[in-house]
């Protein structure tokens, strides 16, 4: 898509990077709004809960919008529970993930009465045993299992193979299943699996929920059933050429799966409904012409955009108003003092110093990962909704990075 002056809604990016200053984060409600709602069609007539996927992008205005629209949640820890709830989102719908809940976490989510534990190892189990015990509660689980499956993405956020740390192995399941059954303080709910993220084609997800459908079968051969299955999160969006199957074709084809079972049925998307929903806006501090590379130099950086570093993933970077610059091949890379520090390889821009770029797809895992390296105040976040512009997390103050801090006596 080409634009000459880019718009998030009917605001011009321009007039926000002019009024709000660099870096911000600019989300569109009606992006944000229409990713959740394709989601949901496909899904009519059949009992679901969609849990946005809360670490994806953690902002209480975009928590509270997907709360708005139905939305469940799922945590990874009491930081997140204690943001859904200020966001508004019903506990009921909360799920709560991660392999290393800790006792005071289990005690808040027991307390606020989530819907349920995603439990990933037998140890834990017994932890919420006990702690259900003590509150004299009762905790609905799900055993998070790991199908053994690739789903063919990087291997820093695939994590449904055995040589990772997430889920009960599968051979396992049964015996744990079996186990948890006879616990007092536990209600055997469903079963759970997440096999990756950023996903691009559907047959892992099948090959997973088959064997997942396996163990709900033979769970149910020995008493024990399963009222509703989580199939985790994981699809892909277009970063630069993907093509992850969209929304109608992944929906249709876990139903399909699932066509005849009496199960409620739950997603946990996180980048699917946020990624393309926001842009990270950057201004241009410098061109520097080098020897073999030219660097644009901009004032966002690893700490505000992780992904490209961390990944080495590719974010789509434009200019976002008509310049008479000539177009030239640029090493994007922000002020941080590492080699790592950039943002975009080879992209071929017409700019000028001042000038303002827009960074794509960084909806989802840009915020929310972060940091105060360099001592960098984390970038503004602002939401267009039409023609308003909200802001939905201020700049950060200088001040407040060292506010926690104390000199010696
Ligand atoms: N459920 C569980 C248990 C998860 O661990 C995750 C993501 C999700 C759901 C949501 O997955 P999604 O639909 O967003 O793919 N920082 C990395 C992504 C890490 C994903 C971790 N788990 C990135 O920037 O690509």
């Amino acid at each position: 898509m080409q634009h000459d002056l880019l718009h998030a809604e009917n605001v011009a990016l321009r007039d926000i990077a002019r009024q709000h200053e660099t870096p911000t984060y600019v989300y569109s409600r009606a992006a944000l709004t229409q990713a959740f709602e394709r989601f949901q069609a496909g899904l009519i007539g059949q009992n679901h809960l969609i849990c946005f996927a809360v670490k994806a992008n953690p902002s209480l205005a975009i928590l509270n919008l997907f709360a708005r629209l139905g939305a469940g949640f799922d945590i990874v820890s009491g930081g997140e529970l204690a943001r859904v709830l200020a966001a508004g989102g019903d506990p009921k719908k909360v799920v709560f993930s991660g392999v290393g809940k800790s006792h005071a976490e289990i005690q808040a989510a027991l307390e606020a009465g989530i819907f349920c534990f995603n439990v990933e190892s037998a140890n834990e189990l017994d932890r919420i045993q006990e702690v259900a015990a003590r509150l004299g509660k009762t905790a609905p689980v799900s055993l998070r299992v790991n199908p053994n499956v690739d789903a063919k993405t990087h291997p820093y956020i695939s994590t449904g193979l055995k040589n990772n740390k997430f889920g009960v192995a599968f051979e396992d399941a049964l015996r744990l299943y079996e186990k948890a059954a006879q616990l007092p303080n536990i209600d055997v709910h469903g079963v759970d699996c997440h096999i990756g993220s950023q996903i691009t084609e559907l047959s892992p997800f099948l090959d997973a929920l088959d064997k997942v459908l396996g163990l709900v079968d033979a769970l149910a051969a020995k008493g024990i059933h399963i009222q509703h299955i989580d199939v985790g999160g994981g699809v892909g969006i277009t970063y630069n050429d993907e093509t992850p199957p969209d929304f109608a074709a992944y929906t249709a084809a876990i139903l399909q799966k699932l066509a005849g079972r009496d199960v409620k049925v739950l997603f946990e998307p996180g980048r699917a409904l946020v990624g393309n929903a926001g842009v990270l806006l950057t201004k241009v501090e410098y061109l520097k012409p080098g020897e073999s590379k030219n660097f644009a130099i901009v004032d966002a950086a690893m700490n505000d955009l992780m992904r490209p570093a961390l990944y080495d993933a590719y974010h789509n970077i434009t200019a976002i108003a008509p310049s008479t610059a000539q177009a030239q091949v640029y090493e994007i890379v922000g002020p941080v003092c590492e080699s790592g520090d950039f943002l975009g390889h080879d992209r071929s821009l017409a700019i000028a110093e001042g000038d303002y770029l827009a960074i794509h797809s960084a909806g989802a895992y840009g915020m929310s990962m972060a940091s105060n390296y360099n001592t960098r105040a984390r970038a503004a976040e602002v939401l267009v909704d039409g023609a308003e512009v909200h802001v939905i997390r201020a700049r950060e103050q200088i001040a407040d990075l060292f506010k926690l801090e104390r000199t010696l006596p």
